[in-house]
């Protein structure tokens, strides 16, 4: 044999030999993984809807995975931190971000944000949707919405309207109900609706428009007013209180999506397991029965891929841009 042929069967039988001993690992990394807990970061704090939601399903995919779902809170700034903070971890498939529509929201709240929520992550599927409500304190001097409206055109600044910071879906609600009801309210940020929450049952705050993952308890329990629904027609598990839409706010609609993403460069492997997992915990009885009665609505078998939630995404982030740009509100 020429040295040159020689040559070019040595270089294509190592070239082989590597590529073969490549899929060995890469199959045998992705039977073992997940081989240590996995974090999931939820951006907002303990005890709100996010954190409710992320905990629910954690405890599932637990005993899918056999590795431990730890949920991290990485708090502030409307949720941007903890997806910087997603953005920037290793891509070794052990950290994941659920976030919901703040991941559309930021680029155009925020002049400075220092990650690309449409090229830094990878996809891996969207989680659930959530309605939201309009609540008060229990002891808010307004039995309704009628009333609720001619106490807010009286009061005005005086009322206090908690949310969880700029480019959380709270403040969004808070802010597009202001300009539907035509009253200037102050806002009251927190590190996430849970306190928010605390500081409403507290009477430390008159109102605040939140997810009934969170909410709903609280309404049964009577502890706090119930004003309203945001979705386009009434909701099964709060058959008897009417949409905003139905009091007057014609076409207010506020619906929360979720999103689970990884660090951009995650093994492929990592994120169908996680995702797989995901299918599996939305499927499960106790769960799916225990999201429902919290108003929770699993989106449709499509949006729970890579492919459904980034071209979500994408949709999401095109809508709001002009919307949020014309409002003016930006934060530095
Ligand atoms: C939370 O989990 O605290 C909420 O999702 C925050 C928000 O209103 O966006």
């Amino acid at each position: 044999m020429a040295p040159n042929q020689n040559l070019k069967w040595k270089t294509a039988f190592f070239t082989m030999a590597g590529w073969a001993l490549a899929c060995t690992a890469s199959t045998a990394w992705s039977q073992a993984y997940p081989t240590k807990p996995i974090t999931l970061v939820v951006p907002f704090a303990a005890g709100g809807p996010t954190d409710v939601v992320a905990r629910t399903l954690g405890a599932a995919m637990t005993r899918t995975l056999g590795q431990t779902v730890v949920v991290e809170n990485k708090t502030g700034a409307g949720g941007t931190i903890a997806a910087a903070y997603t953005a920037r971890a290793t891509p070794d498939g052990y950290t994941f971000l659920i976030h919901h529509n703040g991941m559309a929201t930021a680029p155009a709240l925020y002049r400075k944000l220092n990650y690309k929520p449409l090229a830094d992550f990878d996809y891996v599927s969207q989680v659930i949707d959530v309605p939201m409500t309009v609540v008060g304190r229990k002891d808010l001097p307004a039995k309704d919405f009628k009333e609720l409206m001619a106490y807010a055109k009286a009061n005005g600044d005086k009322i206090n309207l908690a949310h969880a910071g700029l480019g959380a879906v709270s403040h969004l609600c808070g802010v597009l109900l202001r300009q539907a009801m035509g009253v200037s309210m102050t806002t009251v940020p927190y590190q996430g609706t849970g306190p928010a929450m605390n500081a409403l049952l507290a009477g430390q705050v008159d109102l605040l428009c939140d997810q009934t993952t969170s909410t709903t308890p609280y309404i049964k329990a009577g502890s706090i007013k119930l004003y309203g629904v945001t979705t386009a027609s009434r909701l099964k598990t709060l058959p008897d209180t009417p949409t905003l839409a139905e009091q007057g706010l014609k076409d207010f609609q506020v619906v929360v999506w979720h999103g689970i993403y990884a660090p951009k460069g995650t093994p492929k492997e990592a994120v169908d397991k996680f995702g797989a997992a995901l299918r599996t915990a939305l499927k499960d009885p106790a769960v799916a029965q225990r999201l429902a009665e919290l108003g929770a609505i699993v989106p449709p078998d499509a949006k729970l891929t890579p492919a459904g939630l980034q071209s979500w995404l994408q949709q999401e982030s095109a809508r709001y841009e002009p919307v949020i740009k014309a409002a003016g509100q930006f934060a530095d």
